[in-house]
């Protein structure tokens, strides 16, 4: 509409000037600029609307534990959440700046993070086919040894590396939250197929469209602390994880950044004690 609004103006002050002599070289001039006007007003609002047509829905707020200068990461959905990764996500996305050894700070003893580090096979070198075992200090593998092969599993598309997605993702772990939980399951986009597209209905993703199938489905892990694994759970628990990986140490960054706005306020109120005392011998 924006495009309409300064375009208007400008296409009328070009209209015929009320003058005695109205040149013929001018007529086309004005013409020739009316022409040109009306169709960068009709390109402007047929651009906006496309764009609109591209711009993903805004994600509804989530209350998440860990927003806010007072928030802390609630360590039981991170380790849900790398359950979920583990059991869904890893099959097609890789983790590649997380090692096996950073799950210690969600709580995990040094023989748990070595059980869960063998639970996973590792390629023996960079890109090779062979596996082994995953020992503490490895990286979260990435399920496809090129682009290329997670190209043409993904029908032309690359699933993202998601080790700084809770950061990087506009829209943030909300956006994520509402991508996992936003598919358009309508009879009209059962299969994807037809008519229709390729990929699947989603509103939170660009165009309303995504090349990921909906990962999540009821009951697709089983956590260990008995929370019920539907859709929903599973998605908070995921982002929470995701949330974490991007920014493991925002937990103890916000507990500094608390103390220190604390130890300011003591030092402001002894600051004016100790003017007032000094002051106090001065007659006024
Ligand atoms: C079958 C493979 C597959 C699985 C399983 C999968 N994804 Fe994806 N994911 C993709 C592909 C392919 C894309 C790229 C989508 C695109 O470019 O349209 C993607 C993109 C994404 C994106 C970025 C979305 C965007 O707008 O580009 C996020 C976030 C994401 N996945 C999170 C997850 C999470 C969390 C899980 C586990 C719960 C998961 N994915 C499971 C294939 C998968």
């Amino acid at each position: 509409m924006t495009g309409t609004f300064t375009a208007l103006p400008a296409f009328f002050l070009c209209g015929p000037k009320r003058g005695p002599v109205e040149q013929p070289f001018l007529q086309v001039q004005r013409t020739m600029a009316r022409v040109f006007l009306g169709g960068l007003l009709a390109l402007g609002w047929c651009g906006q609307s496309y764009a609109q047509s591209l711009m993903p829905d805004k994600a509804p707020v989530q209350n998440w534990s860990f927003n806010g200068p007072l928030g802390h990461f609630d360590l039981a959905a991170v380790q849900r959440g790398y359950g979920v990764f583990a059991g869904v996500c890893a099959a097609c996305h890789s983790l590649k700046d997380v090692h096996f050894a950073d799950m210690a700070q969600t709580g995990l003893t040094p023989d748990e993070v070595i059980a869960l580090a063998a639970s996973w096979k590792v390629p023996v070198a960079v890109g090779s086919e062979r596996l082994r075992k995953g020992l503490p200090d490895d990286a979260f593998p990435n399920p496809y040894t090129t682009p290329e092969a997670a190209r043409a599993a993904n029908n032309g598309a690359v699933p993202p590396d998601l080790s700084r997605i809770g950061v990087l993702y506009p829209g943030g772990p909300d956006r994520i939250f509402a991508l996992l939980t936003g598919y358009d399951t309508g009879p009209k986009q059962a299969g994807g197929q037809g008519a229709a597209p390729p990929g699947f209905a989603n509103r939170y993703a660009i165009a309303h469209r995504t090349a990921m199938p909906p990962p999540l489905h009821q009951d697709a892990v089983v956590n260990a602390d008995g929370t019920p694994a539907t859709v929903e759970q599973e998605a908070k628990d995921v982002t929470t994880f995701l949330a974490w990986v991007s920014a493991p140490h925002a937990d103890s960054k916000r507990r500094l950044g608390v103390g220190v706005a604390l130890y300011l306020c003591f030092l402001a109120i002894l600051l004016v004690i100790l003017k007032r005392r000094i002051w106090s011998h001065v007659a006024k």
